[in-house]
């Protein structure tokens, strides 16, 4: 009898094509929200499926495990993979993956684009224009800054941190310092970047941006006390994961100018934002599309496919997360 996936969302044709080779079939959800995880449950129940590919949104725990006995791996269609409990599919023997190696350059170009779109003005400058504003050129109308020179601190030196690093130093001659647990030498010879203790890179940076997994110890790591600590003037970038910020203390230090801006890609309480955020003009809010390119997307319809194909025809994920 064939294999039978569950994909709780529509994934690019790469990756349903290389399923259709192994004659592996698959049922498909087709809504563009994110479904409940009832609603993920009760399609499970429907039949004895052997793996899913499952979403960000998707929250992959005990019950919904329960719910699909028969499956082996469930496939998380991104590289970040901290909606499935880990700790439980390892109990049960379920292999979890994710895409790693598919949207990096992606989100490395957003989070620059964000930088750029703060320290220009851009956004400001589209609203300006659009409000009839602009009577006539002005020397100090909406003076930005330059990255020259400016000290970026990259909270995470993993594969992100090190493509924003690079084009940053190489290409616009920025300072690179970076915290991590672990030593990024390459990041170190590439780019000139400098290891530092958190607090010391809090407070020397110009523009801080945050490239690390959610975890517990990530959780609210940027927190009233931290934007207390951040210079005067700078900049906070968030294309990792929401609740790595304290979104409410976010609010708090861009009314009260601790900080000069923010540009955010991703929320705590995704999809909603903590009241006030979006009626302040000095953040920028784009709708966790960082990895939202053709290429990336299609990368990572590939790579979950390879997982399901791995380990149900080779006994093996392509990109397991289990440790
Ligand atoms: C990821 O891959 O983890 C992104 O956040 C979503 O594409």
């Amino acid at each position: 009898m064939s294999k039978q996936i569950y994909i709780t969302r529509e994934i690019p044709e790469a990756g349903l094509k290389l399923l259709r080779e192994k004659g592996i079939e698959f049922d498909m959800g087709t809504s563009d929200l994110p479904p409940t995880k009832k609603e993920i449950i009760k399609k499970l129940k429907k039949k004895p499926y052997d793996g899913v590919i499952s979403f960000l949104t998707d929250p992959i725990d005990k019950d919904v495990f329960e719910a699909c006995p028969t499956a082996k791996i469930f496939a998380n269609f991104s590289v970040g993979f901290n909606n499935v409990d880990i700790e439980e599919a390892k109990k049960r023997g379920i292999e979890v993956s994710n895409t790693p190696g598919t949207s990096e350059l992606a989100v490395a170009e957003h989070t620059i684009a964000l930088m750029f779109a703060l320290t220009t003005r851009i956004v400001e400058g589209d609203r300006y224009m659009r409000a009839g504003k602009y009577k006539g050129w002005n020397p100090s109308l909406l003076v930005g800054t330059d990255m020259k020179g400016k000290t970026i601190g990259l909270v995470g030196g993993g594969a992100i941190g090190s493509q924003v690093a690079k084009v940053l130093h190489n290409g616009f001659g920025a300072n690179i310092i970076y915290s991590d647990v672990v030593e990024n030498k390459k990041l170190e010879e590439e780019t000139g970047a400098i290891k530092k203790e958190f607090n010391d890179l809090i407070k020397e940076s110009d523009i801080i941006s945050l490239h690390c997994p959610l975890l517990p110890s990530t959780t609210h790591l940027i927190n009233k006390d931290v934007f207390e600590m951040m210079k005067p003037g700078s900049f906070l970038v968030n294309t990792a994961r929401g609740p790595v910020v304290d979104e409410k203390a976010l609010v708090e230090a861009l009314k009260n100018k601790k900080i000069r801006g923010a540009a955010i890609d991703v929320y705590e309480f995704e999809p909603k934002i903590v009241k006030g955020l979006n009626k302040l003009d000095n953040v920028i809010l784009t709708p966790h599309i960082a990895s939202a390119r053709e290429s990336a997307r299609n990368m990572m319809a590939e790579i979950a496919a390879k997982n399901i194909i791995g380990v149900l025809e080779e006994g093996k994920a392509f990109s397991s997360v289990i440790k």
